[in-house]
């Protein structure tokens, strides 16, 4: 069952029925990227698109199987992970802070799990605004700051997120050059009531929102269940003292943006 709420102001589709892909466990996430990919199809239509990956890294998460891709471009700071890439027809190293690339001329621009990584966000916001065409779509992934990861990335060390992930997410790759976790920067604006008023500015309607459960949280409790379940239930008991206002968990979400 779908459960419509508002949240700020773009419509928020909370505890959707579990439509999870194959690659990926978090079914809160499955869900609601699915809600995104439907999104997209009913927006774009089937009319060729051109697509802006903004710190698109090594790979995309958003699919793009049901749209009309003509040409994707790839910007990322970080040129081994331009290389690793596979899904860009183009591919720029830059800095999404600075880069000045035509206006108005991509159909859709992502940009997934990389703000929270961008001390100068403002100037990195204004430049994904400008190079969206008129009725075209901005998608952005990123961390709830008031949840259990993102307190946890925001008030501990790099050295410490490089810890996590190799010894309790079992990444064997985290912290080599060119690879997860990269240093975060947790401007203001990584906060998503802030981000949907600050993109107003620039003519970005806020389409769809969602907060899930957090992709950290989710897989620390798939691979070590007894943190996990700690984790968990210190979350509920802080949301239980607050009354329900806090909800530590959610610590990740999707929001759609609509050039007018
Ligand atoms: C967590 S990864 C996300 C990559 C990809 N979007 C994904 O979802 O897998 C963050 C990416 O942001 C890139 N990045 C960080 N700061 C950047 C900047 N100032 N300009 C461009 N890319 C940047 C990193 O190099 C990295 O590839």
């Amino acid at each position: 069952m779908r459960l419509f709420t508002r949240m700020s102001d773009a419509i928020s589709i909370a505890h959707t029925s579990a439509e999870s892909s194959p690659a990926c466990r978090n079914a809160e996430r499955a869900a609601s990227l699915a809600n995104v990919t439907r999104l997209l199809a009913a927006q774009l239509g089937a009319r060729p698109i051109s697509v802006y990956e903004a710190g698109g890294g090594s790979t995309s998460y958003i699919p793009l199987g049901g749209l009309s891709v003509s040409h994707i471009t790839l910007v990322d700071i970080d040129p081994r992970q331009v290389d690793r890439n596979d899904i860009a027809n183009e591919t720029i190293v830059g800095d999404l802070q600075t880069i000045e690339l035509p206006a108005e001329s991509f159909d859709l621009v992502i940009c997934y799990n990389v703000i929270e990584h961008l001390p100068r966000l403002p100037q990195a916001l204004q430049r994904l605004a400008r190079v969206v065409k008129p009725g075209g779509l901005i998608v952005i992934g990123a961390p709830v700051p008031l949840s259990l990861n993102g307190l946890a990335a925001r008030f501990t060390p790099h050295r410490v997120h490089v810890w996590i992930c190799k010894h309790l997410l079992k990444w064997p790759d985290a912290g080599k050059p060119g690879c997860a976790p990269f240093p975060v920067a947790y401007h203001r604006l990584v906060h998503p009531g802030r981000l949907q008023a600050h993109m107003k500015m620039f003519g970005l309607q806020p389409v769809y929102f969602c907060a899930y459960l957090g992709s950290l949280i989710e897989e620390i409790a798939r691979k070590n269940p007894l943190l996990g379940r700690l984790l968990i239930s210190a979350a509920n008991v802080a949301s239980r003292a607050a009354f329900g206002r806090l909800d530590l968990l959610r610590g990740d979400f999707h929001l759609v943006l609509r050039k007018l």
